[in-house]
């Protein structure tokens, strides 16, 4: 069985960080996105893995390279314009051969694994099997119609008024049956080939379409406040450890990571929180739930259930929350004889200042 990842898209919901970098590059608890992905699929016993990239395919193919350092090895497919995730399977009809494979929507993540369902797949081998997951409010996603017996009986996409509250979530086992339905289907009402539209295609002649239920964790980190809270969700799992220094006026509370090179100085970190490494901590409050990257610098600082990105400084802000702070950003104090703030933030930006 081999995997294809879907990493292309414009990931608009992501503004301003999807102006410079993929959303599936995202850090949630230091690690891009994509890299949980490729570790969930390696975990399937798979390792022959095609990624769909877009315009920001180079810098995906910087931080994944060929793979081997994951223990799978990659290949890169490159789609011009977000086209749909049925015309991503179309595109890779090449590397996927006459493969049954695992599709993998790569900001999606999973972190119990699906590995039952896998097995479940491996084992009948219906043309083909979704994954589920109930949500409260179904309308942003595919949503599945079941019969009794876990057979799929009605997929639409993005309903206004659903039928159930069977979210499809990011990840599809197929056969090749696969790739006649997507050769005959159209694009949808907004100019997409619909991967949910191929599978109803397969129910319409007959196939066998199965739906498995997902009862972990589940996130589509498409939005800022999602990214946020899968980075609590999986700082709760980490162990402590320390590669670092921290000196004798610094308190370390609960699950904290240290990274090599980090160094923490008059500080407290209130774990589960992570510390890049090479950054630097000095008379500062991180923490909890908060992710520092690489070569950051904080000083004088209260950064709680947040994330900064590699080389970003904060300095002389307290009170600081639910903040997403990218890369080498500098967030800090006026210049000492101006009453007033000072921005130079980018476009679609989000500043919001307490009164
Ligand atoms: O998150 C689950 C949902 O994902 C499902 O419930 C929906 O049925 C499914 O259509 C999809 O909806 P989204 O609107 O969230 O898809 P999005 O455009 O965010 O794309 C999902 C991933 O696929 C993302 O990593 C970008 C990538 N992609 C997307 C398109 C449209 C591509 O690589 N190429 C594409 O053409």
């Amino acid at each position: 069985m081999k995997a294809l990842v879907l990493s292309g898209g414009s990931g608009t919901r992501l503004r301003p960080f999807s102006y410079s970098m993929p959303k599936q590059l995202i850090p949630i608890a230091n690690k891009p996105v994509l890299q949980h992905v490729l570790e969930n699929i390696k975990d399937l016993g798979i390792t022959e893995v095609g990624i769909i990239v877009g315009d920001r395919g180079p810098q995906i193919q910087s931080v994944l390279g060929d793979g081997a350092d994951l223990g799978v090895r990659i290949t890169y497919i490159p789609q011009d314009l977000p086209r749909g995730l049925a015309q991503c399977v179309s595109l890779a009809r090449p590397f996927l051969g006459d493969d049954d494979f695992v599709m993998y929507l790569g900001d999606n993540m999973l972190p119990e694994g699906v590995e039952r369902i896998a097995e479940q797949f491996r084992a009948e081998r219906p043309a083909a099997q979704v994954v589920v997951h109930k949500v409260s409010d179904p309308r942003a996603f595919g949503v599945a119609e079941l019969d009794e017996n876990g057979r799929v009986e009605r997929l639409v996409e993005k309903p206004q008024h659903p039928r159930s509250d069977l979210a499809l979530i990011g990840v599809y086992f197929f056969t090749p049956a696969i790739h006649e339905a997507v050769d005959a289907i159209e694009p949808s009402p907004r100019g997409e080939l619909e991967i949910t539209d191929a599978i109803q295609w397969l129910v319409s002649h007959g196939a066998e379409v199965k739906a498995s239920e997902y009862d972990g964790y589940w996130k589509d980190t498409g939005r800022v406040e999602d990214v946020l809270e899968c980075n609590r969700k999986l700082l709760d799992d980490v162990s402590s450890s320390n590669a670092g220094e921290v000196d004798a006026a610094s308190t370390l509370v609960g699950q904290v990571v240290v990274e090599p090179g980090a160094r923490v100085i008059n500080s407290r970190i209130e774990g589960p929180a992570i510390i890049g490494a090479g950054t630097v901590v000095r008379n500062s409050h991180i923490g909890p739930h908060t992710s520092i990257g690489r070569d950051c610098e904080l000083t004088d600082t209260h950064i709680e259930y947040s994330i900064a990105l590699d080389g970003a400084t904060v300095s002389q802000v307290r009170g600081l929350r639910s903040s997403l702070i990218g890369r080498s950003a500098s967030v800090g104090p006026a210049d000492h004889n101006t009453h007033h703030h000072r921005l130079v933030v980018g476009d679609h930006t989000r500043v919001e200042v307490a009164a």
